[in-house]
């Protein structure tokens, strides 16, 4: 499994994404709102992975909540993986707390779940699985 993205929760989208744009050089790919998680992310590209910006859109955003407690920071790494369903009863059987014991849709057809900071030593973590590592896994 490789490092997917990387997530910054951040206050306001444009003054950071400037910062990571214009003062670090990287490729800004794309902003996208998600409405069920009430956020607007920014994209960009950071060699073989990428740094996901996110920033609330509503003071009840899961994002508002995190950094009204503990700031402006990271906010969670997102790991890709072949099969999600096969991992997370791996995990599951390991005993290590998860947020999601099924995968839920995530962007562009992926399927995701989420593992507890508790169990990632303080850092929330999220499992990815693209449709097409999923395809590349049937028999040709
Ligand atoms: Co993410």
């Amino acid at each position: 499994m490789r490092l997917d993205h990387i997530a910054i929760a951040v206050e306001a989208l444009e003054g950071s994404v400037a910062f990571y744009q214009r003062v670090l050089g990287l490729e800004h790919k794309d902003t996208e709102e998600v409405k069920e998680q009430k956020v607007r992310t920014a994209l960009l590209t950071a060699g073989e992975t990428r740094i996901e910006l996110l920033e609330p859109t509503a003071p009840d955003s899961p994002v508002a909540r995190f950094i009204a407690r503990r700031g402006q920071g990271l906010h969670h790494l997102a790991f890709r993986v072949e099969n999600i369903e096969a991992l997370l009863d791996r995990l599951k059987k390991a005993g290590a707390e998860l947020i999601d014991t099924t995968p839920k849709r995530g962007v562009g057809g992926s399927r995701i779940a989420f593992i507890h900071p508790r169990a990632g030593s303080g850092v929330l973590i999220e499992l990815v699985e693209t449709p097409q590592d999923h395809a590349s896994e049937l028999p040709m």
